[in-house]
């Protein structure tokens, strides 16, 4: 199996780089580099931020509504960095539409927050200009250009939230692309966006937040979608599927989520899916052997061919709201082998990569990070839909473009 990792989150356009990078220079194609913490299984980026340029390390975090980061660790001190005025529509916009706020007076607070803690942060709201690095030449993504990105939000936090979070490694596994397609990935120089399945955003009306970070009758931040059923090498899973809606009070359903390091079913849905995938992986002479926690289902190694898709093992679909041209009116369906369904634990040893997420979890399907690596994952907030590589084909990069960054 192959160590590289490929890990492309491609973003069109998002979070608060969204409208900035949409307002300012709309023809702009930016790009981040991703980095995987193996060990704390958490995804970071790295960006110059201000005068002189201060280089910062983020984790990437879709649920969060906010870029924030330490500003008293890193001691930043920009003479382009503005304080956004609690008195401005901007603010307004920044805070949500309940919660505009002033600190000291004058200056626009919001709300951050750690996962790992749930507890939030007020903190104060800058603009500054970020220096990213830019594609000019969509057709060779190895050139690279540094372009300044002027008055983008973010927000300053101490040093406390920081507790938990990954220090940073070396080595770039992937990128975060925002301004929409064409993607081109060598060596097939194909553009990878004609290669996407959608399927429509879904807005949870109530917020997945921590309880003192939102008002009731806020909506969540998070990117969900509509997972109508599982199947394991095109048979269905059984399991109750109203889970797979939002009910009123918001739970259930299925959203992405870059801080679960592999995808998380509710209890019911966790046992249904190993059970099946067993029976279909055991059709197919794979050997199981005792499961490694936090896994449900572990296979021996042996026998099992390596194909460019990862391991030969039964083909998860998560069948999706939408049809799909691309798979010829089909039901557009993200499609999970091997490569991203399999750990490997030890030498001979590979765990289907899903845990259990208890009884009765906030939503019933997170897919993890492990399930984004090796994949395009394109956020289209214009069009509020989300495309997920097809995996019709494959391709091989080294992620060069960043050597050096
Ligand atoms: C911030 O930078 C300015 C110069 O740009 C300097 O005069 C000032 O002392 C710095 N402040 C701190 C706290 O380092
Ligand atoms: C969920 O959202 C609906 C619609 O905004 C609201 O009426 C309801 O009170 C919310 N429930 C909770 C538990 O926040
Ligand atoms: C499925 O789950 C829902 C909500 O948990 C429940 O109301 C319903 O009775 C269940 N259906 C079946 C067939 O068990
Ligand atoms: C792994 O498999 C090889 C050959 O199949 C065997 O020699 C080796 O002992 C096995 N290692 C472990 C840790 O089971």
């Amino acid at each position: 199996m192959t160590s590289t990792l490929y890990f492309f989150l491609l973003f069109f356009p998002l979070l608060s780089l969204q409208s900035q990078a949409a307002n300012t220079t709309a023809s702009t194609k930016y790009t981040l580099p991703v980095i995987k913490d193996t060990a704390k299984h958490q995804y970071f980026t790295t960006f110059e931020i201000g005068t002189p340029p201060l280089r910062v390390f983020l984790i990437v975090d879709l649920a969060n509504q906010w870029s924030w980061m330490s500003c008293s660790l890193y001691g930043y001190n920009s003479s382009t960095s503005h304080q956004s005025s609690c008195h401005t529509t901007l603010c307004a916009t920044y805070g949500g539409p309940h919660r505009p706020w002033c600190i000291d007076t004058d200056m626009c607070g919001v709300y951050a927050y750690t996962p790992w803690t749930w507890t939030e942060y007020a903190v104060g709201v800058y603009e500054d200009t970020l220096l990213l690095s830019s594609i000019d030449h969509p057709q060779s993504p190895s050139k690279l250009a540094k372009v300044p990105l002027p008055h983008f939000p973010i927000a300053c936090a101490d040093t406390q939230p920081l507790k938990g979070i990954s220090r940073y490694t070396k080595g770039y596994n992937g990128a975060v692309y925002f301004g929409g397609g064409p993607y081109y990935f060598p060596p097939s120089n194909l553009d990878m966006s004609k290669f996407l399945v959608y399927t429509p955003l879904i807005t949870n009306p109530n917020s997945t937040a921590p309880s003192s970070v939102f008002e009731r009758g806020d909506p969540s931040y998070e990117y969900f979608f509509k997972v109508r059923s599982i199947k394991i090498n095109k048979f269905p899973v059984h399991f109750n599927t109203s889970l797979l809606s939002i009910d009123k009070n918001g739970n259930g359903g299925t959203k992405i989520s870059t801080l679960s390091p592999y995808t998380t079913l509710q209890s019911d849905i966790f046992r249904a899916t190993v059970e099946d995938f067993v029976e279909q992986a055991a059709k197919m002479g794979i050997t199981r052997v005792a499961s490694v926690p936090p896994f449900g289902a572990c296979f021996s190694t042996r026998g099992i061919a390596s194909t460019e898709t990862g391991l030969s093992m039964p083909i998860i679909d998560l069948i999706m709201e939408g049809k799909s041209d691309l798979l010829h009116g089909k039901s557009a369906r993200w499609r999970i082998y091997g490569a991203n369904s399999m750990v490997r634990i030890g030498r001979n040893v590979t765990c289907l990569a899903v845990v259990d997420g208890g009884v009765a979890p906030r939503t019933a399907v997170v897919v993890g990070g492990y399930q984004l690596e090796n994949n395009v994952v394109e956020f289209d907030l214009e069009g509020y839909k989300i495309g997920v590589s097809s995996s019709l084909l494959r391709w091989n990069t080294t992620c060069s473009q960043f050597k050096g960054y």
